[in-house]
């Protein structure tokens, strides 16, 4: 697997309460944005996001930002289908 798969079209955006969160990176989550483990075998390891208060995130679900784990917009630029 060298592309990770796109879990959705639009970040996730949710209140996160302060703790550590670690997010799907490879897209094969059936947790999204969360790591369920299915990254294994495959390259891809899930990104740690550390909240210090609580906030509104948006979440990368195409899984294709440069800045893993969170959107930076580049799923607008993405092809419908991949
Ligand atoms: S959802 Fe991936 S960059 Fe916005």
């Amino acid at each position: 697997m060298d592309k990770p798969k796109l879990a959705g079209s639009k970040p996730a955006v949710l209140d996160l309460e302060p703790g550590s969160y670690a997010c799907c990176a490879c897209g094969l989550s059936q947790d999204q944005p969360w790591c369920d483990g299915s990254h294994k075998g495959t390259g891809f390891s899930p990104k740690m996001l550390t909240v210090e208060t609580r906030k509104t995130y948006a979440l990368c679900m195409c899984k294709h930002s440069a800045a893993m784990p969170l959107c930076d917009g580049t799923h607008s630029k993405l092809p419908k289908e991949e």
